[in-house]
């Protein structure tokens, strides 16, 4: 069996310390084959804050998969935040902005969703849209093939359908032609799992899972305690629990599972 731990929203500068360490003995003790991130890392983009995002990361099991979020672009310092947005990320955090996993039974790639023209939105491009494509497209197809953005694909019901990232109509049948499976991301502070089925038309290819983390330490969570997603896969299902701590005395438990199972149409929940 394979896990993933997917959290996101970590906002250093806005986070609960009690939590933070809470989140750290967690990870540590499922002991994750990987670790996914999904943005908003910081909350004003300040060196400082990328340098405890960063002592965070090292305390994290590796291979990590992280991207940035809005909140990892400067947003007063309107020099830096069009000429240099990602210059922080790039140098506490990580050059790669495109980082990719690969081995027989995983492909996960993450893209950068955040745009110096928008104060929250996001937008996935052409470049970054051919970029999953080949990768995705190489893998066999019984891996479970994962996307990471900070923006979502898609929003729960109700919500402000212009939460969804730019060209998300573009993106997903192109993704879906090379068999993705998962879409992982953060930025609404609020856990939801959908299917690409609902949203999207697909003419080629399965549905996909849309599966949206809480925050997993940020003072702000809407609502919601602080949470975050560990994936378990064995082929041909895919377990998809939601751990919360809504008292940091009493740490991390488990809240909700869902579990689905691999068609040829896609994912089919198991009930
Ligand atoms: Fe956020
Ligand atoms: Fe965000």
């Amino acid at each position: 069996m394979r896990k993933i731990v997917h959290l996101s929203d970590i906002h250093f500068g806005r986070v609960d310390r009690n939590v933070v360490e809470r989140v750290i003995e967690t990870i540590n003790e499922i002991g994750p084959d990987i670790v996914v991130v999904s943005g908003d890392l910081t909350q004003r983009a300040k060196t400082s804050e990328f340098i405890e995002a960063k002592q965070f990361l090292d305390k994290l099991p590796k291979p990590q998969i992280v991207v940035p979020g809005n909140h990892d672009v400067p947003l007063y310092n309107v020099f830096d935040r069009f000429f240099r947005p990602l210059e922080k990320f790039r140098q506490y955090i990580t050059e790669d902005l495109t980082p990719t996993f690969v081995d027989q039974e995983m492909a996960i790639v993450g893209v950068n969703t955040a745009r110096s023209l928008v104060v929250k939105g996001g937008r996935v491009n052409r470049q970054q849209i051919t970029h999953i494509q080949n990768i995705m497209c190489d893998v066999p197809q019984e891996a479970l093939k994962v996307v990471v953005t900070h923006h979502p694909f898609d929003v729960p019901e109700h919500h402000d359908e212009r939460d969804i990232v730019g060209r998300a109509r573009l993106a997903i049948p192109m993704i879906a032609e090379c068999g993705a499976d998962v879409f992982l991301s953060g930025h609404l502070h609020v856990s939801n799992i959908a299917s690409t089925a609902e949203r999207y038309r697909l003419e080629n290819g399965k549905a996909a899972l849309v599966v949206q983390a809480g925050t997993a330490t940020s003072i702000r969570g809407r609502g919601e305690a602080n949470s975050f997603n560990l994936l378990e896969f064995a082929e041909p299902t895919l377990a998809i629990h939601r751990l919360a701590c809504s008292d940091p005395a009493n740490g991390f438990s488990i809240v909700e599972t869902t579990t689905y199972r691999q068609s040829t149409d896609g994912w089919q929940r198991d009930v």
